[in-house]
């Protein structure tokens, strides 16, 4: 390589590098050039085989006896300081590397953040981003997580096996206002404006989860936002946390993004399944048989029953 070349290698890398990240907040769902659309034009990934979200047909997915439950360590309660962001498209919150999630398969998974997707204005939006037998929930909350034989989130985010989410659907019906999440509801006051951060005091995830962290669907699939690399394991939990109306709104109507609109709808389209096969550790419900079957069935046994000892 000639010297002009090698000091020109730096230089293009650098260029490279600068469009990446301008990109990397110019991205949005359904607005200007960059809507999810045009993801995979920016972000090739995105364009992918195996993509998240998806809809979970539950009549299509595979209820599998063996698959443990996942074990969850160091959700409750946590003191310290958390940061929690305006990033433009989401609040996050950081997570301390000492809540671990444990699959069924046995691979332990470290937690990174916590973000949120929503709908809009009117409760009556909904705004979660994987659907179940085609209906959107209220909100979706995401547990990012990145496998621990990888040093960091950094070095795992490009590896094929490098991230695991745990994913929680919001139900608002005339619930009383969820307390567990008050604290990280009225810290959104602070963070209006995208780039700003305030500070959470202690934080308690496994109170903001479902009360059921058995039941799960699972799948293979993707980071829902560029560069929606497809090297995530999602665990997508049957039960719901519930939220006021109050707090719904709240969390749908308290943030700016970069043009300084409420950040409403940041959910994507769900994508095709393909080939994949999408697991539950949990029997769909709508198999096991109703009572009113149940009450035939014991019925048509009771004719049978009746038939043998006739022909005796
Ligand atoms: C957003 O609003 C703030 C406060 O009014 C202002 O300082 C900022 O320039 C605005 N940004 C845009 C992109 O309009």
């Amino acid at each position: 390589m000639c010297s002009t070349m090698r000091a020109l290698v730096p230089l293009l890398s650098l260029f490279l590098l600068g469009g990446q990240a301008q990109h990397g907040s110019d991205w949005t769902y359904s607005e200007g050039a960059l809507d999810e659309a045009h993801w995979p034009q920016h972000y090739p990934a995105c364009g992918g085989q195996r993509q998240s979200p998806i809809n979970l047909q539950r009549t299509k997915v595979r209820y599998n006896p063996a698959l443990k439950g996942l074990k969850l360590t160091g959700y409750e309660t946590q003191e310290g300081e958390f940061p929690m962001v305006n990033n433009g498209h989401t609040v996050q919150i950081s997570l301390p590397s000492t809540m671990r999630m444990t699959a069924a398969d046995g691979t332990v998974y470290i937690a990174q953040q916590m973000h949120f997707h929503w709908g809009g204005g009117s409760s009556k939006i909904r705004g979660s981003e994987h659907t179940v037998d085609g209906i959107r929930h209220v909100i979706e909350i995401h547990v990012v997580h990145y496998n621990s034989k990888y040093k960091s989130y950094e070095t795992a985010q490009d590896a094929p096996d490098g991230l695991a989410v745990l994913a929680a659907f919001v139900e608002v019906k005339d619930y009383p206002e969820n307390t567990y999440y008050s604290s990280f509801i009225s810290h959104l006051a602070n963070i209006r404006y995208p780039g700003q951060t305030t500070t959470l005091t202690g934080l308690d995830i496994r109170d903001m989860l479902p009360k059921n962290l058995q039941h799960y669907y699972s799948y293979h699939g993707s980071l829902t936002t560029p560069p929606c690399t497809e090297n995530v394991h999602w665990f997508v939990l049957a039960d719901f946390v519930k939220l006021s109306r109050t707090q719904v709104w709240k969390l749908e109507n308290s943030l700016l993004d970069h043009h300084n609109k409420t950040i409403q709808n940041d959910y994507r389209r769900t994508q095709p399944l393909n080939h994949r096969v999408v697991e539950s550790n949990f029997p769909n419900q709508e198999y096991t048989l109703g009572s009113e079957f149940q009450f035939y069935l014991r019925k048509i046994e009771e004719i049978l029953e009746y038939l043998r000892r006739a022909l005796n």
